[in-house]
């Protein structure tokens, strides 16, 4: 799982681990955004809530994974980006693994200051012009996040999962290697040695 708030790095450095990893990249965030493209019943449905900021219903979203998990963790398995985001999708996530026999092996979780988020959404509204990357709507998915998804972590750190906090500041490539150097020292040896970790 690759955990952060809004503009935090979390799709650029999945890709990257997706690449390394080989590991299937799930963002709920992409898959949404698709459905909204192709105006199908559940884009018609989530499109205005995305532009607003807000999350779209939980029982909407756990729908999406418990669709697509089974797919994604094939082979070497799958990083979820932009899920869970409330304690609800977790404990929705937490019994879809456990009837897989699967769990959550590791949490990236990456640190990056409030300002330099949002200068990070606004930069980006320039050049690709995503609905929500207005500075209005930058303070709503803010709020959404402390609100609503932090507690998402805590929810894992009772659980006694491996978090691992990268400093998500500096460019891409520094990330990476932040990234890279958490996943060799928090996932010991032998769960490296597994398919997952074939590039660490
Ligand atoms: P989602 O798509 O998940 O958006 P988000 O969490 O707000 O985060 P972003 O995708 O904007 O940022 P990111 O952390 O992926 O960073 P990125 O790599 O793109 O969700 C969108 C909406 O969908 C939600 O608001 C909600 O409505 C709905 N949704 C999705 N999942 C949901 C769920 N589970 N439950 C309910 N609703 C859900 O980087 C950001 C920018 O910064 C890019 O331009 C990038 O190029 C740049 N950048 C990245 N790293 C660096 C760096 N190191 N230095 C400089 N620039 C960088
Ligand atoms: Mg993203």
């Amino acid at each position: 799982m690759i955990f952060g708030p809004p503009g935090s790095g979390k799709g650029t450095q999945a890709a990257r681990l997706e690449d390394e990893l080989h590991i299937h990249h799930l963002s709920t965030g992409d898959i949404l955004r698709k459905e909204v493209a192709r105006g199908t019943p559940l884009g018609q449905e989530v499109g205005r809530i995305m532009s607003a900021g807000d999350l779209v219903p939980d029982d909407l979203i756990v729908d999406v994974v418990r669709t697509r998990l089974p797919e994604a963790e094939k082979g070497a398995g799958a990083l979820l980006d932009g899920f869970p985001r409330t304690v609800a999708q977790a404990r929705a996530l937490d019994s879809m693994l456990r009837d897989e026999g699967h769990n959550v092996d590791f949490i990236i979780a990456l640190d990056v200051p409030e300002k330099l988020l949002v200068d990070r959404l606004l930069h980006r509204a320039e050049l690709e012009g995503r609905t929500d990357d207005t500075r209005e709507v930058i303070a709503e998915r803010m709020r959404e996040y402390h609100k609503l998804t932090e507690a998402v972590l805590d929810h894992y750190r009772q659980q006694g999962r491996r978090i691992l906090h990268v400093d998500g500041t500096g460019s891409p490539d520094e990330v990476f290697d932040r990234v890279h150097a958490a996943l060799k020292k928090g996932v010991p040896a032998k769960s490296r040695r597994s398919p997952r970790f074939r590039g660490v």
